[in-house]
């Protein structure tokens, strides 16, 4: 028999005998790795909404850290635990600062922590906001590729509220093969509408770019609407806008009213996170006081258990899932470790002996 030091970390059967070491990455790193890859990232997201919709996931609500003093702010705590291939838990800690943008630094920032599936250690710290928008807006991609399957292809879409996750909604539709004819923009500002056009320009897409005076003339020259604000209340809600039954990518959550709820196909990416946290469903739901609107979730859609009416808007509104941010954080982990730039915080794990 081998002699055990009793002074070194013992292994519990079948575990791994020391910590996994941790590491930090960096935004450049992270992004140097999703740049380019937006139909593999798409794909990753889709298999997570597979997983999920399976039942092996693990995704409590998310907790809303919010301050008296600064009511515009918050900072969300999303823990998640992903089986299937990727099998990893851990949680997203991100910052919405609204007072950011004027400040001219990006309103939401992020971190992500991964932690090991057999020993519960942290591994590694990565930077999120590139990750968190880069999942929003695989999964906007997704959406808008399963909810008009079948039918001819939209050619005009409009931008309703352009910062940052409009970009990389933008990048993820063009990424993965969508092309327009006209793309609208509207947003409060005119800095916004200027900057986003002049990333349109920039981005090579052809399509013939239209910024809108009024939210109403954007939205009824649109057939894919994606939403982007930072609106905490409804602010459309005259449902004569999308007579003309447009998909709208409701990423930012609580720009529509309830009636324009409940005159609409309803998508979401998770029925209990979805109906929280007064966005536009939950908001659906407390008129009415059942969730008849809602036809299903995204996955429902996958798996054939949901059919879209042609004669009606198609709402996709996604809470954000923890689940997503680790998929793609666990494939930024992945790329970065077999590029062998990972770099490992010597000795982040201290003490590790039972009894000194
Ligand atoms: N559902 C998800 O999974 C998910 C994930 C990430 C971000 N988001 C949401 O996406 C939204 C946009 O995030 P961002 O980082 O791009 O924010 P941002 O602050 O960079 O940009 C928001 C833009 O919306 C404009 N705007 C605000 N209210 C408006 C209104 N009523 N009408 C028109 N324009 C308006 C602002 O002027 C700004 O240009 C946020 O609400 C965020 O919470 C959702």
């Amino acid at each position: 028999m081998t002699a055990v030091d009793s002074t070194q970390p013992q292994p519990v059967s079948g575990l791994a005998a020391v910590p996994p070491p941790f590491s930090v990455i960096s935004g450049a790193q992270v992004q140097r790795v999703l740049h380019g890859r937006e139909r593999e990232i798409t794909e990753l997201v889709e298999q997570t909404y597979r997983v999920h919709g399976a039942g092996d996931s693990v995704n409590p609500p998310s907790y809303f850290l919010r301050f008296p003093d600064r009511p515009t702010s918050r900072i969300i705590a999303l823990p998640a635990s992903i089986g299937g291939q990727t099998r990893v838990d851990g949680i997203k800690w991100v910052s919405s600062f609204p007072t950011n943008v004027p400040a001219g630094i990006p309103r939401a920032s992020a971190v992500l922590i991964l932690n090991d599936h057999d020993t519960g250690y942290p591994f590694a710290c990565l930077e999120c906001s590139i990750i968190n928008a880069t999942r929003t807006a695989a999964s906007a991609a997704l959406a808008a590729d399963w909810l008009t399957m079948g039918r001819p292809r939209p050619k005009r879409i409009g931008f309703f509220g352009v910062g940052l996750i409009a970009r990389y909604i933008h990048m993820f539709l063009a990424g993965t093969g969508w092309t327009f004819d006209e793309i609208g923009v509207y947003d409060l500002h005119a800095d916004s509408a200027t900057g986003f056009s002049g990333y349109l320009g920039r981005s090579g897409d052809s399509g013939r770019v239209t910024v809108h005076e009024t939210a109403e003339s954007l939205i009824r020259s649109s057939d894919v609407v994606v939403f982007a604000t930072v609106a905490g209340e409804p602010h459309v809600t005259d449902p004569s806008w999308l007579e003309h039954n447009p998909l709208v990518l409701h990423v930012s959550l609580r720009d529509l009213s309830p009636e324009i709820v409940l005159r609409s196909t309803n998508i979401v990416d998770d029925v209990e996170h979805c109906l929280k946290a007064d966005t536009s469903p939950h908001l659906a739901e407390q008129l009415t006081g059942n969730r008849d609107f809602l036809a299903g979730t995204l996955d429902d859609v996958m798996a054939g258990r949901v059919s879209l009416p042609t004669d009606r808007p198609v709402v996709f509104s996604p809470f954000g899932l923890g689940v997503l941010d680790l998929a793609v954080g666990k494939y930024v982990y992945d790329e970065v470790l077999r590029s062998g730039e990972l770099q490992v915080v010597d000795d982040f794990f201290h003490d590790l002996r039972r009894y000194g």
